[in-house]
């Protein structure tokens, strides 16, 4: 279906995370790498598509977010966003950095994303939080683009199915970044990778790939035997050196650190999993006191990257999947090797 030669996707990472060099040493190892480009404008992406076909010649997959705006936005107040940037004053002062003016007025860039995306012709367009219009789809099934949704539970599964999405993705709560929810919040979608694909493997007709928690072969065969058509591992491809995180970052996911994650919306605005903070801690269950995605996201990139540059343990968002505390490869095409010649 995928023209790929083992089912294993490299999960894409948005937000600079993913590179032209990671998605090709996937892909050319016979598995299925990914670019998340939820923050690129549409000329980037046109861009992008060059960068990687320069490296491989194999199928990629690009991915997009559906909502990358909180419809809660448009009613936001610049007083509400006050009150949310007094209450992460002390953090900035104990950084040592400005807090950021920010406009209370995103726009939605999947729209333009998306016709980018149809220009530039992925094998593979998978998209998180949501489906595509209609007029999307038909033109990805007119050009051959195979389509792949996120579900974090049955119900999406079935509407991505309804929607004639080709492949369905079992997010699972143990993986890093982002829960994709969009039927219900994401704090009442937390189906573990487990159970989450045997549902759809016994509800939903199309191919499924099992996203959460999955870090080596033993993994892999684990979901293909629940009933998965393939394994998307995110984690373990972000600590290899051909990911967009830095030196810093991927050290930390092999530290003792990394063995403890936890689901915060204290960095974006939406539910992710990222490594334990004691800032992520001290604002657990002051969830009213966040701004909307994308907007708490732009308050706090000046923190996370503050604290990512000075090693500051307490304050530093590392996206992390709950399986982290095992990772021992540093090369893409090492964690494939053994990917592929671990599973029977
Ligand atoms: C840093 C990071 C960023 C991610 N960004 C995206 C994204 O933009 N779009 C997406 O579909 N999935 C995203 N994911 C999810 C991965 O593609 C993958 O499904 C997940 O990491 C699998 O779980 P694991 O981390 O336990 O391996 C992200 C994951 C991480 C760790």
């Amino acid at each position: 279906m995928l023209g790929i030669r083992y089912p294993i996707f490299q999960g894409p990472m948005g937000a600079g995370l993913s590179t032209p060099a990671l998605v090709a040493a996937v892909s050319d190892a016979g598995g299925l790498g990914g670019y998340g480009a939820y923050t690129l404008q549409p000329e980037e992406i046109r861009e992008l598509a060059g960068d990687i076909r320069k490296l491989t010649a194999k199928p990629w997959n690009l991915n997009l977010w559906v909502s990358d705006v909180d419809p809660s936005i448009a009613n936001y107040t610049t007083a509400e966003l006050d009150a949310v940037k007094e209450s992460f004053k002390p953090v900035f002062e104990a950084l040592g950095v400005d807090v950021p003016s920010l406009s209370i007025s995103i726009q939605s860039k999947f729209a333009k994303q998306a016709e980018a995306m149809l220009a530039v012709k992925p094998a593979v367009f998978s998209f998180v939080f949501g489906i595509p219009d209609e007029a999307i789809l038909k033109e990805c099934r007119r050009q051959g683009i195979i389509t792949a949704g996120a579900a974090t539970t049955l119900d999406e599964a079935l509407a991505l199915e309804a929607a004639g999405v080709d492949v369905i993705a079992a997010a699972g709560f143990e993986a890093g970044g982002h829960r994709p929810s969009f039927l219900v919040p994401a704090e009442d979608s937390l189906n573990g990778t487990f159970s989450l694909v045997q549902q759809l493997h016994r509800h939903v007709r199309k191919p499924i790939v099992a996203a959460g928690g999955i870090a080596d072969a033993a993994g892999v065969e684990a979901v293909l035997r629940l009933g998965a058509s393939a394994a998307q591992i995110g984690t373990a491809f972000l600590a290899c050196e051909e990911s967009g995180a830095s030196v810093a970052y991927r050290e930390r996911l092999f530290s003792p650190a990394a063995r403890h994650t936890e689901l915060t919306r204290m960095y974006t605005g939406r539910l992710a999993r990222a490594v334990r903070t004691e800032l992520a801690g001290r604002f657990a269950g002051r969830e009213n006191q966040l701004a909307p995605f994308p907007l708490q996201s732009q308050l706090m990139a000046p923190i996370r990257k503050a604290a990512l540059d000075r090693g500051d343990s307490a304050y530093s968002a590392i996206w992390a999947g709950q399986n982290a505390g095992g990772l021992h490869h540093r090369s893409a095409a090492a964690l494939m090797e053994e990917l592929i010649t671990g599973c029977r």
